[in-house]
């Protein structure tokens, strides 16, 4: 029986979880990898913080080289976050012929080619199926399963803390503070929250997916991103009443010949699948033009799940060291397209609006040249019209917004894209 020993590098919610798993299910990973995973050496910034985790016979250590300068050590987890010194870390590593597996989003999406690179110049793996989606095993699907199939769009929940909030908010009554407090201490936000709620996590997340589905590398500046702190409990309200839910929704699509990659709070149907994805769950539509549309649904952040993608990795890289054949890319796909860039993303836009005198009320769009009559709903909201433009760019919603707001008639009470 062949051993592989491991290090790891971050001991923090995911790196828990890791070292739980190969623990508790050492006789599965034994029949399904044929070898047993020890794990030698554990990277902490902290050694003094009391661990809640078996950690006999590992040694803990506050110095990368102990891992980088350990020939036994094979292959290496890296589940520290952010990118200093993540970057420099995994480089060293790289360097001195490990496997990398990494569940760093913010690494991959900002310096992810450079990276790919080094690990193919060492002949390693550099594979991070837990940086998308926590729990749900999107990447190497769409690389794998999608080989033959042209995708033609991409949207999804890709960010469990957010989409816990607003669940919480909408359906337990919660603020949006106590609903961040219980995400944080269910370990599904990061150590700062702020790239959570500013959609920014979802951002980086965004740039992967789209380099898997689309083959395009995109720079984050191209990426539209608007988070979910403005939201408040009266729209999420005055959604219901209108038959949606609001959703931060990451979706890479061609508009234009060009590809157009966004994240934001948008008003979503209650009857589309993406409306019924509550909590931390996360869920990925792919469309390709053969096979329709499929959905991935799951646990998209939280200790056992991420740490179920991470394992997925490394027994990946078991198997290619078996067969000696590590160091392929983990997405072969890969073309040039046009980006949109972030400010000419289109969308349609739902308005809801209080006619102030309760009379009839026309509005005119210049951005697409028609009149359109609001349709009136006699409820609980009295006089309160909702209005749905065509596609227009967030730049010409601005300026649609800021001359109805010049309207006396008129009070907006919520504008949201709408997904289509
Ligand atoms: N903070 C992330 C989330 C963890 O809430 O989705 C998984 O990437």
């Amino acid at each position: 029986m062949k051993t592989i020993k491991l290090g790891i590098v971050g001991l923090g919610t995911v790196g828990t979880g890791v070292v739980r798993i190969i623990q508790n299910n050492q006789q599965k990973i034994l029949a399904t990898s044929g070898c047993q995973l020890q794990i030698k050496t554990i990277v902490v910034a902290n050694l003094a913080k009391q661990r809640h985790i078996d950690l006999e016979g590992i040694k803990l250590t506050n110095q990368i080289a102990d891992i980088v300068a350990d020939d036994e050590i094979q292959i290496v987890i890296e589940v520290m976050g952010t990118i200093d010194p993540a970057k420099s870390y995994i480089e060293a590593l790289l360097d001195s012929g490990k496997n990398v597996v990494t569940a760093n989003k913010d690494l991959l999406a900002t310096y992810g080619n450079g990276l790919i690179t080094h690990a193919q110049e060492n002949h390693v793996n550099l594979l991070y199926e837990a940086s998308v989606a926590g729990g749900i095993p999107i990447l190497r699907t769409i690389a794998t399963s999608f080989a033959a199939d042209q995708i033609t769009s991409v949207a999804g929940i890709i960010n469990g803390t957010s989409n816990y909030i607003l669940t919480q908010m909408s359906e337990n009554e919660l603020t949006y503070n106590e609903a961040l407090q219980q995400a944080q201490e269910l370990g599904l936000a990061e150590t700062d929250p702020t790239n959570d709620v500013s959609g920014k996590d979802a951002g980086y997340k965004m740039a992967i997916l789209t380099q898997f589905a689309f083959g395009v590398t995109v720079p984050l500046e191209n990426i539209f991103v608007a988070g979910i702190t403005q939201i408040t409990k009266a729209d999420i309200l005055r959604a219901q009443k209108w038959g949606y839910v609001i959703k931060l929704i990451g979706q890479a699509r061609p508009v234009d010949d060009k590809l157009s990659v966004s994240v934001e709070p948008m008003f979503v149907r209650k009857d589309h699948p993406l409306a019924t994805i509550k909590n931390e769950n996360n869920a990925v539509l792919v469309t390709g033009s053969s096979v329709g549309e499929v959905m991935f649904y799951g646990a998209g952040a939280g200790e056992l799940p991420t740490a179920n993608s991470v394992l997925n990795d490394v027994l990946a890289t078991v198997k290619d060291l078996q067969l000696q054949q590590t160091g392929a890319k983990f997405n072969n796909f890969s073309r040039t397209t046009d980006l949109l860039v972030a400010q000419q993303q289109k969308n349609h836009y739902f308005l809801t609006l209080v006619s102030k005198d309760d009379s009839r009320v026309t509005i005119t769009s210049n951005h697409h040249k028609h009149q359109q009559t609001l349709s009136k709903q006699k409820n609980d909201l009295a006089t309160e019209l909702s209005y749905q433009t065509k596609p227009i760019s967030v730049q010409q919603f601005r300026t649609m917004v800021e001359k109805l707001k010049g309207t006396e008639k008129l009070t907006i009470t919520a504008a949201y894209p709408l997904l289509d």
